[in-house]
C-alpha cells in the first residue's frame, strides 16, 4: 500500500536517534566473539542489526536486553558452535560480508543465506581474498549467496590491496586475520569507514598516502562496554529536511561524527549549509556530538571522487538536496551504488524522472537539472530503505506532497523514521 507524505513547511526541535548501524553490527559481533559478558548501550533497533544478533545466537552467543541495554554473553576464541540452521543475514550486506571473515576460520561447516536483494549482491569481493587466506567457500557461479564454508584446514596471512574502497571487504579480511598468529595486512588507497580498526584497536600506518591496517590473534576482541553514538546515516535525512525548510532549526543529539562517515557535512557546508557542532565527545575512539542545523540557501558544488566512500550511503539524500540547490547537481565515480540494497543510480534516476526534472544517467553517477513540475507523484522504494526515506523527504518538500509505493523497508535501518519526522514537523 502506498504511503502519502504531505508537505512539511517548517521543522523545529530536538531529535535523539538510535545507535549507528555500522557500529552496532560490529559491537554485536565483537561482543559475541569475546569471552564473557559485554554491555552495549544505544544499540541500533534496525532489522539489519537484528539479523546480526540472530546469526550469532545460532553460533552460540547469548543476548539479553535489560531495559534498552544489550548484555551479550560471548563464547571466546574458537568456541562458536556449529549452527543447526543456515545463518540468515536478511537484507544486510554488512552481516553477510563481515561474518564471512569469521566463518572462514571455524572448524565447522556453515551456510549464509539472505533475502532476494542480498542474494544478488556481489560476494566475489570477499570470496577472493578469503580463499587466498585458505578459506574453503562454495557459492553460485555468479559468486552470490548462499555461501557455504567448510571446516578450515589451514589459514595463511595475506597482504591485500583493496581493489574497491569497501569497509565490508576490509573488515572481512581483518576479522579472518584475528584467527592467525601471523599478521594480515589490508592496504587501502581511498580510506573507507574505519569502525573495525578503531573498535578493535588495530595497528595502522600511513605509507605514501595509503593506509596499512594489520590484524592478528593479539587483537582478538575482549569483553567490554560499548556506547553506540546515534546513526549518522539516519540523521542525514533530518539534516537535509531542516536545510530545505524555511525558518527551521533542529538539534540532533549525540550523532556519530567519525570523519570517515561525515563527508556529507563537508559537502553540505561547501553548498552553504548552516550546520554547527554544538558539543562533542568521544567514546572508544569514536567522535560524536550534538549537531545544530538551520534553514539555508544552497548552491551545488563539484563533488570530488575521493570523498565518495565517505558519503556512499548518503548519496540518495544528497541528490534530493541537490534538486533545491542553485545550479546543476552532478555526481560521478559512484559505480558501487549500483550494488547496494538496490541499484541506487537506476532507482534515483527512475524516480526523479517522474518529477519533471531533467535527469542524465551515467555508468557511475547521474546529473539533475531543471524544475520540479509534477504534483503528488508516486515514487518506488525498490525495497531499499535509503531510497524510501530520501524520496519521503522529497515528498515533504513538494507542494501537494508525494507517495512512496512501499515504505515497509525503512525498518532495515530506522523503524521509527515516520514518528521522528512527525515529532519535528510544524
Ligand atoms: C558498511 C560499509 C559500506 C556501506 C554499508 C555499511 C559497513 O558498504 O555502504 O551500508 O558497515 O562496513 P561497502 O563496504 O560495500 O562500501
Amino acid at each position: 500500500m502506498s504511503y502519502h507524505f504531505s508537505r512539511i513547511n517548517k521543522v523545529k526541535g530536538e531529535l535523539n536517534l538510535p545507535g549507528d548501524k555500522s557500529i552496532s553490527h560490529r559491537a554485536v559481533m565483537f561482543a559475541s566473539m569475546a569471552e564473557g559478558n559485554s554491555v552495549i548501550k544505544n544499540l541500533s533497533n534496525s532489522a539489519d542489526v537484528y539479523s546480526t544478533i540472530n546469526c550469532f545466537k545460532e553460533l552460540g552467543a547469548k543476548f539479553k536486553f535489560e531495559k534498552d541495554i544489550l548484555i551479550v554473553e560471548g563464547t571466546g576464541y574458537k568456541n562458536f558452535k556449529q549452527p543447526k540452521n543456515n545463518l540468515d543475514a536478511g537484507n544486510s550486506g554488512t552481516t553477510a560480508r563481515l561474518i564471512s571473515g569469521i566463518l572462514a576460520a571455524q572448524n565447522f561447516e556453515s551456510t549464509i543465506v539472505g533475502d532476494a536483494s542480498l542474494s544478488v549482491r556481489p560476494m566475489k569481493r570477499i570470496i577472493e581474498p578469503l580463499r587466498l587466506m585458505g578459506a574453503s567457500i562454495k557459492c553460485s557461479t555468479q559468486f552470490t549467496l548462499p555461501l557455504t564454508f567448510s571446516p578450515v584446514r589451514e589459514l595463511v596471512p595475506i597482504r591485500y590491496r583493496l581493489p574497491v574502497p569497501s569497509a565490508q571487504v576490509k573488515s572481512a579480511i581483518l576479522l579472518c586475520g584475528l584467527h592467525l598468529d601471523q599478521v594480515t595486512t589490508v592496504v587501502e588507497k581511498t580510506p573507507s569507514r574505519n569502525h573495525t580498526e578503531l573498535m578493535l584497536g588495530l595497528p595502522l600506518e600511513t605509507v605514501n598516502g595509503q593506509v596499512l591496517i594489520r590484524s592478528s590473534k593479539a587483537n582478538y576482541p575482549k569483553a567490554g562496554e560499548y556506547y553506540v553514538p546515534s546513526d549518522f546515516s539516519s540523521a542525514a535525512f533530518f539534516i537535509v529536511i531542516t536545510l530545505l525548510s524555511e525558518n527551521s532549526e533542529l538539534i540532533i543529539k549525540n550523532v556519530l561524527l567519525n570523519e570517515s562517515r561525515t563527508g556529507l557535512l563537508t559537502i553540505l557546508k561547501r553548498m552553504g549549509a548552516s550546520i554547527e557542532i554544538v558539543e562533542s565527545h568521544e567514546s572508544s575512539g569514536e567522535k560524536f556530538g550534538d549537531v545544530k542545523i538551520q534553514s539555508s540557501k544552497l548552491h551545488n558544488v563539484e563533488i570530488d571522487k575521493s570523498i565518495i566512500p565517505n558519503i556512499i550511503d548518503e548519496i540518495p539524500i544528497l541528490a534530493i538536496c541537490g534538486i533545491f540547490a542553485e545550479g546543476k547537481f552532478v555526481i560521478n565515480g559512484a559505480k558501487d551504488l549500483r550494488f547496494k540494497e538496490s541499484d541506487r543510480i537506476a532507482a534515483i534516476c527512475r524516480n526523479l524522472k517522474k518529477t519533471g526534472l531533467k535527469i542524465t544517467e551515467f555508468k557511475d553517477g547521474f546529473s539533475i537539472e531543471g524544475e520540479l513540475t509534477e504534483s503528488n507523484p508516486t515514487f518506488e522504494s525498490f525495497g531499499d530503505h535509503r531510497i524510501a526515506m530520501a524520496f519521503s523527504i522529497l515528498s515533504t518538500k513538494l507542494k501537494e506532497g508525494g507517495n512512496i509505493d512501499d515504505l515497509e523497508c525503512i525498518k532495515i535501518s530506522n523503524p521509527n523514521f515516520i514518528d521522528q519526522l512527525e515529532s519535528i514537523s510544524e
